[in-house]
């Protein structure tokens, strides 16, 4: 079970909520005019969505569909098994729609390169990506991310929907985990 460990803050709840904005702004220029399908990617990343969505429409980006894939990678362990299986499909057709995947975190970046892959044969007109987090220092497969909120160092982060083996997705800011 959990060894010993505490959390050390890293982004406060208003730091995160102003990033989002920024990007919800960015994002409702960049589809101006169009409709957009945000897709969360299951586990973690739901709280994610819900605030992205109603940013949107408080920028006036009012035509947008929310939808959610379940990706699994990371079972309960600290490091990715490199292995992805859908765990919930999408609900609706995304074919020739804008598509916009939105990732808690993009470590190693393979969720998000099976994400993008799987999306891909549903024929969307477009797909993009936006991670709140990403640790550059991790990747081991290139991923494009048209929107990012922070990078961040090397460090397992909780809160905001991530978990350390399933806790702490309720904890409304975002810290570091800190082994004793
Ligand atoms: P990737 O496939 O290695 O990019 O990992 C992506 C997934 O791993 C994320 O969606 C998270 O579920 C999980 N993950 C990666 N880093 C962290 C972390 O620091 N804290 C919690 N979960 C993480
Ligand atoms: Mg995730």
């Amino acid at each position: 079970m959990n060894p010993k460990h505490h959390v050390e803050p890293l982004i406060t709840e208003e730091e995160i909520q102003t990033k989002i904005t920024e990007l919800a702004k960015q994002i409702a220029q960049d589809y101006a005019g169009r409709e957009l399908v945000i897709i969360g990617v299951l586990h973690g990343g739901a709280v994610l969505l819900s605030d992205l969505g109603r940013a949107l429409w408080r920028v006036g980006m009012k035509r947008v569909y929310k939808d959610y894939i379940g990706i699994s990678s990371y079972g309960s362990s600290l490091e990715s098994s490199g292995e992805a299986i859908v765990t919930k499909e999408l609900k609706n057709p995304v074919e020739n729609r804008d598509v916009l995947i939105v990732e808690d975190i993009v470590d190693t970046g393979r969720s998000m390169t099976a994400t993008i892959a799987m999306i891909k044969k549903k024929m969307p007109a477009s797909i993009a990506t936006m991670a709140l987090l990403s640790k550059p220092s991790r990747r081991e497969v290139e991923v494009k991310l048209d929107y990012v909120g922070f990078e961040i160092p090397n460090k397992f982060v909780v809160g905001y929907d991530l978990d350390y083996e399933e806790l702490y997705r309720t904890m409304p800011d975002i810290g570091v985990v800190v082994f004793e």
